[in-house]
C-alpha cells in the first residue's frame, strides 16, 4: 500500500474502535462467569475474533452482532474439551490469558497460534502455572506455542514476576480463581490493570497492594471505588481469593488509547492539525503516552471525563505542536509500551534527542520492535541508535519516503502510516492489511481526517 506526504493539516472528530485489552477480557471472563454479558463496542479485530472462537470452541453460546457481543456465560466450571486444537491467530493476550483459564479445567487441550505467536516467549506462563500445580508444556520443547495443557486441582501461589506483563499477571490470577487458596503476584511497576477492575465487577476478590509508603489502592475497580493508584510504582503486588462463581454483567468497552495513540501523534506532527479524539479510555495504568507527549510539548486537552464499567474515558483534543526530545523510562514504560513504536516514529520530528530505556519487552512483541523501528525509521531519513533495552532517537533529520517492511506487525504498519504523512515522496507498506488485528477501517478513518 502506498502513502504520500499531506498537502495539509488532519481535521476533525474520530472515534476509534472499542479496546483490545478490555474487549478479550470481557468474553474470557463472561464466558467463564454465569448469566449474560452484554459487551457494548466490542472490538471487532482479527486478535478479538480469536478469543470469540476459542470460546465457542469450548462450548459457548456468543452471539456477536457487530457492535453488541452477548456471551452466555456457563460459570467456572462450564467450558468443555474442544475437539480441535486452539488456534489463538496472532493473539498473546488469547494465548497467555486462555493459559490461566485451561490450567484449572479438568479437560486436556492444545493451543497454538499464527507464525508469530510461535516465536513468541510463553515460559514466562509456563513456569507461574507450573508452581501452581498445572501440566502445562511446549509441544517443541521450546517455549513457545503450540502449548499443551491439562488441568489440574490448582494451589495458590506467592510469585515474582521480572517482567511487568499484564498477560502474565492476568494469567496467573485467572488460574487464582480456581486455586485452592489465595494467589498474589508481584511485577516490578505496575502493569495494565483492566483484569483486576473487570474481574472485581464480575464479583471476584481482587485487590491491588502497593509497597509501603505508596498512596493507599483502593480495591481496584469494584462496583463503588475508583481504579488503582494514580501514577504507576514499584513492587505491585495483586492478590486474588478463589472465586465460588463470576457473575456477567454489562461491559461498555472504551476506545482504544492504542489505536487513539495514532491519531494523537498524527495531530501533533502534521502542521495545521486539530482533532477530537472521543471517548477514549485513560486508565493510569495505559496513558502513559499522554504524560510523554506533554513532556515533549504537546497541545492536548482532555474534555468531558467519565467513568463506565470501573473504566475511565475522556474525549482528547489535540492540535499540532512544536516536539522536544525527553527520556521516557522506568515505570512509565509499562503504561505505553504498544504506544512507543508510534512515539520513537514521532520523536524523529521533535527537536533534539529523545531516549527510550527500560523497554527491551519491545523486542518479544508482534515482532522485535526494537530492531523494527530502528530499520524502518532509518529507511526514511531519520537518525536512530538501536540500544539493548530501547532506542535513541535524534530528531529533526528531513524524512523521505522509502520501502517499509511491517513484519506483518499491526503497531508498525500504522506507525509508518502515519510517519508518511511527514515524510517528502511516497512511502510504501508491505504486509500494510496486518492492521485488521487491531483496528480494520484504520486507513480509512486516517484518509477521512486528512480531507477535511
Ligand atoms: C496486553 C498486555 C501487554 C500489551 C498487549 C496487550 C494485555 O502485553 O503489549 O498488547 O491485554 O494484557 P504484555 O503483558 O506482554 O506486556
Amino acid at each position: 500500500m502506498k502513502f504520500t506526504k499531506s498537502g495539509s493539516g488532519l481535521r476533525g472528530e474520530i472515534t476509534v474502535p472499542g479496546d483490545k485489552s478490555i474487549s478479550h477480557r470481557s468474553v474470557m471472563f463472561g464466558s467463564i462467569a454465569k448469566g449474560i454479558t452484554e459487551i457494548r463496542n466490542y472490538l471487532q479485530g482479527a486478535d478479538c475474533l480469536s478469543t470469540i472462537s476459542c470460546f465457542r470452541a469450548m462450548g459457548i453460546d456468543i452471539e456477536n452482532k457487530g457492535d453488541v457481543v452477548l456471551v452466555h456465560g456457563k460459570g467456572l466450571h462450564g467450558l468443555i474439551r474442544p475437539e480441535q486444537v486452539l488456534d489463538c491467530g496472532n493473539s498473546g493476550t488469547t494465548t497467555r490469558l486462555i493459559s490461566g483459564i485451561l490450567a484449572g479445567q479438568n479437560f486436556d487441550v492444545t493451543l497454538t497460534g499464527d507464525a508469530s505467536i510461535q516465536k513468541r516467549p510463553m515460559k514466562r506462563i509456563i513456569e507461574p502455572l507450573s508452581l501452581m500445580g498445572a501440566d502445562i508444556t511446549s509441544v517443541k520443547d521450546n517455549g513457545c506455542a503450540p502449548l499443551r495443557i491439562s488441568g489440574r486441582p490448582l494451589h495458590g501461589i506467592s510469585y515474582t514476576s521480572k517482567v511487568a506483563s499484564a498477560q502474565v499477571k492476568s494469567a496467573i490470577l485467572l488460574a487464582g480463581l480456581y486455586a485452592d487458596g489465595e494467589t498474589r503476584v508481584t511485577e516490578p511497576y505496575l502493569s495494565r490493570n483492566h483484569s483486576e477492575i473487570m474481574l472485581n465487577y464480575f464479583g471476584a476478590d481482587v485487590r491491588t497492594e502497593l509497597p509501603a509508603g505508596a498512596p493507599d489502592s483502593p480495591r481496584s475497580g469494584s462496583r463503588e471505588s475508583a481504579p488503582a493508584s494514580a501514577s504507576p510504582v514499584s513492587g505491585v503486588t495483586a492478590v486474588i481469593q478463589p472465586a465460588d462463581e463470576l457473575h456477567g454483567g454489562l461491559v461498555e468497552v472504551p476506545g482504544d488509547i492504542s489505536s487513539a495513540a495514532f491519531f494523537l501523534c498524527a495531530g501533533l506532527m502534521v502542521p495545521g492539525s486539530e482533532i477530537l479524539i472521543k471517548h477514549v479510555g485513560i486508565n493510569p495504568t495505559r496513558a502513559g503516552i499522554l504524560e510523554v507527549v506533554r513532556n515533549m510539548g504537546a497541545d492536548i486537552t482532555l474534555m468531558n471525563e467519565k467513568k463506565g464499567s470501573g473504566e475511565p474515558t475522556a474525549d482528547i483534543l489535540v492540535r499540532h505542536s512544536c516536539l522536544h526530545g525527553t527520556v521516557i523510562e522506568g515505570a512509565v514504560i509499562p503504561t505505553l509500551i504498544d504506544e512507543l513504536p508510534m512515539i520513537a516514529a514521532m520523536a524523529c520530528l521533535a527537536e533534539g534527542n529523545t531516549i527510550i530505556r527500560d523497554a527491551a519487552e519491545l523486542k518479544v512483541k508482534e515482532s522485535n520492535r526494537i530492531a523494527v523501528m530502528a530499520e524502518n525509521l532509518t529507511a526514511m531519513g531519520a537518525d536512530v541508535t538501536e540500544t539493548e533495552d530501547g532506542m535513541i532517537i535524534r530528531g529533526g533529520k528531513p524524512l523521505h519516503g522509502a520501502v517499509i517492511d511491517s513484519h506483518l506487525d499491526h503497531r508498525i504498519a500504522m506507525t509508518f502510516a502515519v510517519l508518511s504523512l511527514c515524510a517528502d515522496g511516497e512511502t510504501e507498506i508491505s504486509g500494510a492489511e496486518c492492521v485488521n488485528i487491531s483496528y480494520p477501517n484504520f486507513y480509512e478513518d486516517l484518509q477521512e481526517l486528512t480531507k477535511r
